[in-house]
């Protein structure tokens, strides 16, 4: 790119010259010099400084947000932060078989019923294939426009000429633009046809929702650049063996990250949980030893979650320690913490964590459970059924607070839970009974007794 420099032209004839002088060394008419920058590309004009909008005051734009579509598929709604954004661009990641293409078709289906023409297309399953789906689901779905093609060209025409409000793509990589050389799929396709739907959202104004395919690592598969590019990133997770999903915010412009949306697949489509803080412990049963419940934070909404723990007599070598929903290292880390700091040894014992409903914890705050189901199975005491533990654990078997300790306690209380054992350096009010510690040796103690 050529550095940007000044000429002077003139108005009268055109022309230009390198240096300013009072008379044009063209024509020959005075005055008539302007300057001009010229070298740098900007936009589609080059040589010219141009902008397309001028600047504007933000005291001087509408206040009280944007308009949004609801679908009436509250936990989908809840998600994006109240609906669909005109303009917007929402990515839908997900593992094959999870639902993804269910969703938008329930969310396709549910707009046209409120009169939002909406567009679907395929580039994965044919217009045959997409009525078979259509006629599993609850929604009525018929009304529905769909199109089976790949082609970026022909999509964003086909959108336009049906005067589509909302354009659902499945998925952006099947999708291909003819300018480029290349796969569909491969980065360039890929990063080319998501910037140009977003242009097309942007200067059209239609809502785009991309369903994207996720790699073995969990990413969204295609240059990261992707997420860069769109609004909004809802990642669709849980085990596909299993009835709930979670739809999980991870970017939006247009609302909270880290917010959860929990529903079920039944044999009619995907239906909101209605109880989604309680979901994860249906079917726990209580009295039996090395079980405890944690309350965790998924964006503003507590979740109740079960963690189970086994420990038993190691046959020979090394013992194991199996994790599943935590980290390995983590349960390594708290091992080491009860084995040193509570007195109780794991040295020849086989240990097994696991998380119910195929919930992740991520969250420290998931400690003081994790412990309590351990000290509860190695003692084989069971911990009371209405008792919910919430607490980092540090290195010196402290046990810490936790933030947003009320709104986990109020939700727990909803649910049935009497007491909460918590660090005794929380500042709470709450009508659960507290049974405060300072250290895990503290914990231990009190579930033997
Ligand atoms: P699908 O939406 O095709 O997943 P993705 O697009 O993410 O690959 O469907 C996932 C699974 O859900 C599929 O195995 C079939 C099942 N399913 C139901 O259980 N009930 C239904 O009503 C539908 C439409 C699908
Ligand atoms: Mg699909």
């Amino acid at each position: 790119m050529s550095k940007a420099r000044s000429v002077f032209r003139c108005t009268d004839c055109g022309a230009e010259q390198p240096k300013w002088a009072g008379k044009c060394d063209a024509c020959g008419a005075w005055n008539t010099l302007v300057e001009e920058v010229v070298g740098r590309k900007v936009g589609r004009s080059e040589g010219r400084i141009v902008t397309s909008t001028a600047p504007v005051q933000l005291s001087n734009l509408p206040t009280g947000g944007v308009e949004r579509w609801k679908t009436g598929l509250e936990e989908f709604d809840f998600v994006l932060g109240g609906g669909i954004v005109p303009g917007s661009v929402t990515l839908v990641g997900g593992e094959p078989g999870i639902g993804k293409s269910t969703l938008l078709m329930q969310v396709a289906a549910r707009l046209e019923s409120a009169g939002i023409r909406t567009l679907y297309v395929s580039g994965e399953e044919s217009p045959d294939q997409l009525r078979l789906r259509a006629d599993r689901l609850s929604e009525n779905a018929g009304n529905i426009h769909v199109l089976g093609e790949t082609r970026l060209e022909a999509i964003v025409h086909h959108a336009a000429a049906l005067g589509a409000r909302v354009v659902l793509l499945d998925s952006i990589q099947t999708t291909y633009t003819e300018e480029l050389e290349g796969a569909p799929g491969n980065v360039g396709q890929v990063r080319e046809c998501a910037a140009r739907l977003m242009r097309f959202a942007k200067e059209a104004g239609p809502a785009v929702l991309l369903v994207g395919h996720v790699t073995k690592g969990g990413g969204i598969a295609g240059p990261k650049t992707l997420e860069h590019i769109v609004d909004t990133v809802l990642y669709f997770e849980g085990e596909s063996t299993l009835d709930h999903r979670i739809l999980r915010a991870v970017k939006n412009r247009f609302g909270s990250v880290d917010e959860i949306g929990v529903f079920q697949m039944t044999a009619a489509g995907l239906e909101p949980v209605a109880n989604p803080a309680a979901a994860f412990l249906a079917g726990r049963t209580t009295g039996v030893s090395g079980s405890a419940v944690t309350a965790l934070m998924e964006g503003t909404r507590p979740m109740l979650v079960e963690i189970q723990a086994l420990a038993s007599k190691a046959g020979f070598g090394t013992p194991q320690r199996v994790a599943t929903g935590l980290d390995h290292r983590r349960l390594a880390v708290l091992l080491a913490v009860l084995e040193r700091r509570g007195g109780l040894p794991f040295g020849n014992l086989d240990v097994f964590v696991n998380v119910t409903g195929g919930v992740r914890l991520a969250e420290p705050s998931t400690d003081l459970a994790v412990l309590a189901a351990l000290v509860s199975s190695v003692h084989d005491r069971p911990v009371p059924g209405d008792a919910l533990f919430v607490g980092e654990v540090g290195l010196g078997g402290e046990i810490r607070p936790v933030a947003g300790v009320e709104r986990r306690l109020a939700e727990a209380s909803r649910q049935g839970f009497r007491r909460v054992f918590l660090s005794a350096r929380s500042k709470l009010s709450t009508t659960i009974d507290v049974v405060t510690l300072e250290n895990i040796g503290e914990l231990a103690r009190r579930l033997a007794a």
